[in-house]
């Protein structure tokens, strides 16, 4: 199994950008971490950050026959971008979308999130641990649909 994992804009800049928000740890630990976990569950992860709407579209766009699921951190573009969406709608591919703060309880423009109408489910405000845990729920969700279709 292959999982495309996703991260939006600013994330590149974790462990110094708002640690009170988003944590002490770097983009390149979380990965790390994910890896290890990716590795355990018997999954090989590819990841690709951008700051840009149109390499993330692209990204997805290309994943359809690479991919089994698409792990996916919009950042701010969850918020603005219709274009994502599409792009998730598009692919005939699961995906779920995670972020490290529970939007939830920020501002209000946080609240709604435009590309999570087309993911099978969402994971936020553990930190980290939102990406394992949406690895796992994805990894599950993607082994019960094989199984469903044998
Ligand atoms: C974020 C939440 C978004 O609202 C914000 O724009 C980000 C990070 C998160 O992981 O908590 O850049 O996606």
């Amino acid at each position: 199994m292959k999982i495309l994992v996703l991260n939006g804009p600013n994330l590149q800049l974790l462990g110094k950008r708002e640690p009170d928000i988003y944590g002490e740890l770097t983009l390149d630990g979380i990965m790390n971490a994910l890896r290890k976990r990716a590795a355990e569950l018997d999954v090989a992860i590819d990841d690709f950050q951008s700051n840009h709407e149109g390499e993330l579209v692209s990204m997805i766009g290309s994943a359809m026959g690479d991919y089994d699921g698409i792990l996916i951190n919009p950042a701010a573009y969850t918020h603005t971008s219709i274009a994502l969406l599409d792009a998730l709608k598009a692919v005939d591919l699961p995906a779920v979308e995670i972020h490290l703060s529970n939007t939830a309880r920020r501002e209000d423009f946080r609240r709604e999130s435009l590309t999570a109408g087309a993911c099978i489910g969402q994971v936020m405000g553990f930190g980290a641990g939102s990406y394992i845990l949406g690895l796992q729920g994805l990894v599950d969700f993607i082994k019960q649909s094989k199984e469903r279709n044998l």
